[in-house]
C-alpha cells in the first residue's frame, strides 16, 4: 500500500505564523508536526510515501526528511501549487500510486492511543473499498460529519455542516483501494471550489463500499491546525512523554520496532542529535 501525506495549504487558520513557514514543519513539543502522520502510516505498514506540499515549502520537507533511507522507508515529493482540495492528492499522486491501494494522512492530524497500530495493520491487508475513522468531538462543525442509522450504518457524510447530524467527526486518515484515483477524477468541486475528500468518501458510500471505524474514547485525535489545537497537541505530547518516558511519533523508534532499521542504524541516527532526543534513541536500543 502506498501512502500520501498532504502537507500543503496556506495555513490561513494560523496566520501570521504560517506566512513564512509551512505549518506541518512546526514543532509539536519535540518533533516536527509531519512526524505524526508519517509514523501513523508507518504503523499501518506504509513504507512508500509521497509528500505533497507547496513549491515554497517542499525544499524544507526534503531537507528535513531526505530520501527516507535513514528510517527504512522511501520519500518522494510532489508540488501542489494551489490548494484545490484534499482529493487533489490522488490526481497529483496518480503516477506514484500506480494502481495500488493508497492511504492518505493529513499533515496536521495527530493520533495516539493503545492498540492503534494493530488496528491500522488489519486495514492494510484487507484491500477493499474505503476505510475512514470517526471520532466523537464536542463541536464537529469544522469537520466532515457522519450520520448513522440506529444500527450504526453510515447514511451520509457532510462536510462542515452548520447543523451537524451527529458528534462523530471524520478524521484525517483515509485508506482506499486501487479505485481511488478514478473516483477522485469524477468528483466535482464544492461551493468552496475544492474537490473534497468527503465527496470521495460519499462516492464509496453510494457504492456500498465504505467502512467506518470509530476510534475508542481512549484514543487521542488532535488537529494541530489552529492556535489552540497546536498548543494543545504540544501539551498533550509533552505530558504523555514526560510521564511515560516514551516518545510519541518517533520515526526512528517506529522504524526499529517494525524491523525497517537495525539497532546500529538507530545509534548512528542518535549521534546526529546531541540532546535528549539522541539520548532517548541510544537508551532505546541499549
Ligand atoms: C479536512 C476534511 C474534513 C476532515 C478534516 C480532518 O478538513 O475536509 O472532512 O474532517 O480534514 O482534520 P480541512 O482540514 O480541509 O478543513
Amino acid at each position: 500500500m502506498k501512502g500520501i501525506i498532504l502537507a500543503g495549504g496556506r495555513g490561513t487558520r494560523l496566520h501570521p505564523i504560517t506566512r513564512g513557514i509551512s505549518k506541518q514543519l512546526f514543532p509539536v513539543y519535540d518533533k516536527p508536526m509531519i512526524y505524526h502522520p508519517i509514523t501513523t502510516l508507518m504503523l499501518a505498514g506504509v513504507t512508500d510515501f509521497l509528500i505533497i506540499s507547496t513549491p515554497q515549502a517542499l525544499p524544507m520537507f526534503r531537507e528535513l526528511l531526505g530520501t527516507g533511507e535513514n528510517w527504512g522507508v522511501q520519500f518522494q515529493y510532489a508540488e501542489q501549487n494551489e490548494p484545490r482540495g484534499l482529493a487533489d492528492a490522488f490526481l497529483i499522486g496518480e503516477d506514484f500510486i500506480a494502481g495500488d491501494p493508497c492511504a492518505l494522512a493529513l499533515g496536521d492530524n495527530i493520533f495516539h492511543g493503545a492498540g492503534l497500530g494493530e488496528q491500522l495493520q488489519t486495514i492494510n491487508t484487507s484491500n477493499s473499498g474505503a476505510t475512514i475513522f470517526g471520532y466523537t468531538v464536542a463541536d464537529p462543525s469544522s469537520f466532515g460529519v457522519v450520520e448513522q442509522d440506529e444500527n450504526g450504518k453510515v447514511i451520509s457524510i457532510e462536510e462542515k455542516p452548520k447543523n451537524p447530524k451527529s458528534n462523530l467527526a471524520v478524521t484525517g486518515l483515509y485508506f482506499y483501494n486501487n479505485e481511488v484515483v478514478d473516483i477522485a477524477k469524477t468528483v466535482k468541486p464544492s461551493k468552496r471550489g475544492e474537490i473534497e475528500i468527503t465527496s470521495v468518501n460519499n462516492a464509496y458510500l453510494e457504492r456500498g463500499d465504505l467502512s467506518l471505524k470509530v476510534l475508542p474514547r481512549g484514543t487521542a485525535w488532535l488537529d494541530a491546525g489552529t492556535f489552540d489545537g497546536l498548543l494543545q497537541a504540544a501539551e498533550y505530547v509533552h505530558a504523555v512523554e514526560k510521564r511515560t518516558g516514551s516518545k510519541i511519533a518517533c520515526p526512528e523508534e517506529v522504524a526499529w520496532h517494525l524491523g525497517l532499521i537495525d539497532a546500529e542504524r538507530v545509534l548512528k541516527l542518535a549521534a546526529d542529535h546531541r540532546n535528549e532526543y539522541g539520548d532517548y534513541l541510544k537508551r532505546l536500543v541499549s
